[in-house]
């Protein structure tokens, strides 16, 4: 049998980066993935086809909304499905193997199968599996031995008993990423990230897009005047809400779908749609594990449960890390995480900031935060000075033609310390980072306000509201 100093079930960032950094530490690394590719949910199904389809359809927008304004002529701008879809699979196909190049560069060996718990140190390898993003099934059965094991198996989209995914018709981000033709109508169940990260994909290329949700708002609890703002954005983009709307059935009609909705007054209505995209949510994909066998406990809800100074399961010996345990189910919170693990297992001192994770919609345009919002700041009882800036005045978005958005961050009343930042705009994904890095130095406005930035730039946005969170904006 087969011995490793650790054994990792789960080829996404949260597994592949957790095997790096373990072979970089000088341990012998086995990585099972039952896909046929490395990079989970990120690189094949996630992240980054999301964010070439969101690149392909904002250039086709642009072509039309933008180009005459700049004195461009382009006659007949037209929308070759299948070649954006070709980019996409090439671009997958690209970094996905480029996680392959690391696992060899690292001497991480790589194992192809659906990978179980037998016990707390050995690890079932089988290959039973069939049907999309699977490794072939070929029968094969091997156990391998590791010291310790860390479960990195990811997430999969939350499914309604009445609205069967048909793939068709009904389908998950993973269809929505891969229709071959722009639908006429998309209703979307959800106006999480993936409603209007892949809502606004399809809406950019023809498609009418209703996206029905069942709360209130956007965004839940984070800042109401930017949550505000991004869906009067989206709106007059065309995309249609149907808020404190609740799903009661979908079923698939023709060569389309039939959404049941019942509106906050009690009446039900139907909607026909071409695509039904249901995306509210994900849970941790835990099935065939063995977790129960071997002891591991799970959260209330339903995730494993871990010690988050160490990643620990109930289980000595066995880890867990990224969307499969509790936090934000974002690549960027998964790859800290496979850092930091197998640093605590090397005896050094691995650490998660887990207040200074940032959040981004990939809309356009862009919604961004990091840490404490207004609402949350009120419930702790915190006082904070609000610092706000605009795109509009700043002369780099207007050449941009990107004066829609503004910036917000929230600076301790005491200490001047930033506790929190949103942004909605062009570009708020690089402009929040910077904000990220000054809340993990633990900065305080002022440092941000007197830091000298480049003109003309978006980042003279960020510090326009350190500034304001100080009283003195120059710009405003
Ligand atoms: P995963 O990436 O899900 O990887 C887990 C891997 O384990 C999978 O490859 C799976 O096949 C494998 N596996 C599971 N069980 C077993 C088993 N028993 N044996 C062998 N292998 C197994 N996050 C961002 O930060 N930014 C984004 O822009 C973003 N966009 C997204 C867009 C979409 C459409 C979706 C669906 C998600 C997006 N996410 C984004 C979320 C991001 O993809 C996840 O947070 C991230 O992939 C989690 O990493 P992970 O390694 O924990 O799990
Ligand atoms: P989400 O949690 O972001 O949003 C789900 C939405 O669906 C919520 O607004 C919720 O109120 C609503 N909802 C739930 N049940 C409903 C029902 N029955 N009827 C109507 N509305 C309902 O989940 P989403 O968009 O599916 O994304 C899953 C995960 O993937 C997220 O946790 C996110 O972190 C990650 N992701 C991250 C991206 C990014 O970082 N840019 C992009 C895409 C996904």
């Amino acid at each position: 049998m087969k011995e490793f100093d650790l054994a990792i079930i789960g080829g996404g960032p949260a597994g592949y980066v957790a095997a790096v950094r373990a072979s970089q530490l000088k341990m012998s690394v086995a990585i099972i993935e039952k896909r046929a590719t490395l990079g989970g949910t990120c690189l094949n199904v996630g992240c980054i086809p999301s964010k070439a389809l969101l690149d392909s359809s904002e250039h086709y927008e642009s072509a039309h909304k933008r180009f005459a304004e700049h004195g461009i002529q382009a006659a007949e701008i037209k929308m070759d499905v299948a070649q954006m879809m070709k980019r996409k699979d090439k671009i997958v196909a690209e970094v996905c193997a480029g996680v392959d190049f690391l696992m060899k560069k690292n001497k991480v060996e790589r194992f192809l199968g659906f990978g179980s718990l037998v016990s707390a140190s050995e690890v079932k390898i089988s290959n039973p599996s069939t049907g999309s993003g699977q490794a072939p099934a070929d029968k094969s059965e091997q156990t391998i031995k590791a010291k310790k094991i860390i479960i990195a198996t990811g997430s999969v989209p939350i499914e309604l008993p009445t609205v069967p995914v048909d793939g068709k018709a009904i389908i998950t981000s993973d269809h929505a990423i891969a229709l071959t033709k722009v639908p006429k109508h998309m209703v979307v169940i959800g106006a999480g990230v993936i409603g209007l990260e892949l809502g606004s994909v399809w809406r950019r290329l023809g498609s009418k897009v209703t996206v029905v949700e069942a709360l209130p708002r956007l965004f839940g609890t984070a800042d109401r005047q930017g949550s505000n703002l991004a869906q009067r954005i989206l709106e007059q983009q065309g995309i249609e809400f149907l808020f404190e709307h609740k799903v009661e059935k979908a079923e698939a009609k023709g060569k389309g779908a039939v959404v049941t909705v019942k509106a906050p007054t009690g009446e039900s209505k139907a909607i026909e749609a071409d695509v039904v995209l249901c995306a509210i949510g994900r849970k941790p994909y835990l099935e065939g594990l063995g977790l129960d066998k071997v002891g591991v406990k799970l959260t209330e809800r339903g995730r494993i449960d871990v010690d988050f100074h160490n990643w620990q399961t109930s289980v000595p010996g066995v880890y867990a890390i990224g969307d499969c345990i509790n936090g934000p189910m974002l690549a960027h919170k998964a790859m800290e995480e496979g850092v930091a693990v197998v640093e605590v297992m090397a005896g050094q001192a691995g650490h998660v900031n887990y207040d200074v994770i940032p959040g981004v919609v990939y809309t356009h345009p862009e919604v961004a935060w990091v840490g404490l919002g207004e609402e949350e700041l009120k419930e702790k009882g915190i006082e904070y000075n609000v610092g706000r800036s605009f795109f509009k005045p700043n002369g780099r978005a207007k050449a941009m033609m990107e004066g829609d958005g503004q910036l917000k961050i929230l600076a301790d009343k005491k200490t001047d310390r930033i506790l929190g930042a949103f942004c909605v705009g062009a570009q708020a994904a690089q402009l929040i980072a910077e904000l990220t890095l000054a809340m993990e130095f633990g900065a305080s406005s002022e440092d941000v306000a007197r830091t000298c930035h480049a003109h003309p730039t978006l980042s003279e946005i960020v510090k326009d509201a350190a500034e304001s969170a100080g009283g003195w904006a120059i710009h405003q």
